[in-house]
């Protein structure tokens, strides 16, 4: 496809069109790989960086710090947490006396999300979700505006799962990072996962991201260290 001179430019986020790269002759479910690294098990990911990088497990089995509580608070009334891990946010929203919901494709996600007392269902995000369009905010905590390489997609289906005056907090990555999508795999215990699309939305793009997706940039805060998030809502 060709850029008309007209047209506005590119994203550089925009979904990576390379084919995946080839499977290792035994690749694992991505599901398997992610639950044996939850469940201690080294784990690197390889493809999202020039080199693999260990998958920080540790920073979503703990329990909320003050940065994590700083974006709950950016989620007004019920919140559904998109890719809730093993439910550190739902935790921390369900703990606040929130109606939440965490929503992982994982099955050991969902169980150590249920394990501390949240609710949680196993689902793809794009799939049809409980309280469609009612939510009240929608929740892409750590990279997980990442998620299926193509933020505006994502962006956009967080938006339609909330209410007309609702709001998507979103996590982004600090100022300078490029932003990027492409293919990646996870790898550990002598397992490598099937490869997934994933992407990086850096705060500079945030803006684009959102208004691409039909959102607009309520607010862009930095918490302490390298943490970004930015709340979005619907025009
Ligand atoms: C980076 S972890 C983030 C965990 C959590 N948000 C946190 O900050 O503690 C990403 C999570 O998204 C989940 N995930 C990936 N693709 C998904 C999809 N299409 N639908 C729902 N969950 C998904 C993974 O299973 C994983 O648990």
């Amino acid at each position: 496809m060709t850029q008309g001179l007209g047209d506005p430019p590119l994203p550089v986020w925009r979904p990576s069109e390379a084919a995946p790269p080839p499977s290792p002759r035994s690749s694992a479910p991505f599901r398997d790989v992610f639950s044996a690294a939850l469940c201690g098990v080294p784990t690197t990911v390889v493809g999202l960086a020039e080199a693999p990088r260990p998958l920080r497990t540790d920073d979503w089995t703990r329990t909320a710090d003050a940065v994590d509580h700083a974006m709950v608070a950016a989620c007004t009334g019920p919140t559904v947490d998109l890719g809730c891990g093993p439910g550190r946010l739902t935790e921390a929203l369900t703990a606040q006396g929130r109606t939440a919901l965490g929503v992982d494709v994982v099955a050991e996600s969902v169980q150590r999300t249920r394990a501390r007392g949240c609710s949680a269902v196993r689902r793809d995000l794009f799939a049809s979700l409980p309280g469609e369009g009612r939510w009240d905010a929608a929740l892409l905590a750590d990279g997980n505006v990442g998620i299926g390489g193509d933020p505006v997609r994502l962006l956009a289906r967080a938006a339609r799962l909330v209410r007309p005056d609702g709001r998507v907090v979103v996590e982004v990555a600090p100022p300078g990072v490029v932003s990027r999508s492409g293919w990646a795999r996870l790898t550990g215990g002598g397992l490598t996962s099937s490869a997934f699309r994933w992407a990086v939305v850096g705060v500079d793009d945030a803006r684009a991201a959102a208004e691409a997706a039909g959102l607009q940039l309520l607010e862009q805060v930095h918490h302490a260290g390298d943490r970004w998030s930015v709340v979005l809502a619907r025009h």
